[in-house]
């Protein structure tokens, strides 16, 4: 992609460094991107090498700082695509927590995961017209599209995908079938079903 450049946000470890390293491989110019300053950021930009183009903090739970954290990294040079991937989870007894670690744990949730994305899509798109075009890569999860069982539900579909599982490779039909599924030898249609991971 020759020089063009690229924001990774939450590349300060994980899938992001991981993203950053790729896209570096290839030849993008890549924008770090993390809550805080300190080591991971660095650790970060040792792995993307010469192909690191800046190195940013922003705390993304306040979603205003998207705006401030875009504009920082356009400051400093032109953009030509933006991987939101930046995200959090965390484990809440849904039904059990109090009211203010509920609404604390949303309101974080959303502030991250969505609010923080749009706004740095809707930021960076005037960016992106100016230099004729450009790429948004969101980061996601299966939890949002198909929810997420307890733990102990968890549990029980593992068993039961590899009771499954074991019983289709076994050609035993009705194994299958009494392990909840279908006697289908290739269960990969549903990989959601298959794994019994519920991300
Ligand atoms: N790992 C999985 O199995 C999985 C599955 C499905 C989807 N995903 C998605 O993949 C993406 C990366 O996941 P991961 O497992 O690599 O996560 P991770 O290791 O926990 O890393 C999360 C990244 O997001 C940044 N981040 C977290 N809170 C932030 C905040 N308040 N403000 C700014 N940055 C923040 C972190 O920066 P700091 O370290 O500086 O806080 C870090 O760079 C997420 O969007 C996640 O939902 C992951």
């Amino acid at each position: 992609m020759g020089s063009s450049r690229v924001l990774v946000t939450g590349s300060s470890r994980g899938i992001g460094r991981a993203i950053a390293r790729s896209l570096a491989e290839a030849g993008w110019q890549v924008a770090l991107h993390g809550s805080h300053p300190g080591k991971d950021l660095e650790e970060s930009e040792r792995a993307v090498g010469n192909q690191a183009a800046g190195s940013y903090a922003a705390d993304l739970s306040d979603p205003s700082r998207a705006d401030s954290l875009l504009a920082q990294v356009v400051a400093d040079g032109p953009l030509h695509a933006l991987v939101n991937n930046a995200g959090v989870y965390l484990p809440l007894d849904f039904t059990g927590a109090s009211e203010a670690v509920f609404e604390t744990n949303l309101r974080k949730t959303f502030a991250v995961n969505f609010e923080a994305p749009v706004r740095l899509i809707r930021a960076a798109i005037p960016h992106f017209r100016v230099q004729g075009g450009g790429k948004v890569l969101n980061v996601s999860s299966r939890v949002g599209f198909k929810g997420e069982a307890e733990p102990r539900r968890r549990t029980r579909l593992a068993k039961r995908t590899v009771l499954r599982d074991r019983a289709r490779l076994d050609g035993d039909r009705d194994g299958a079938r009494r392990h909840g599924g279908s006697a289908r030898r290739n269960p990969g249609r549903n990989p959601s079903r298959a794994n019994g991971d519920s991300r």
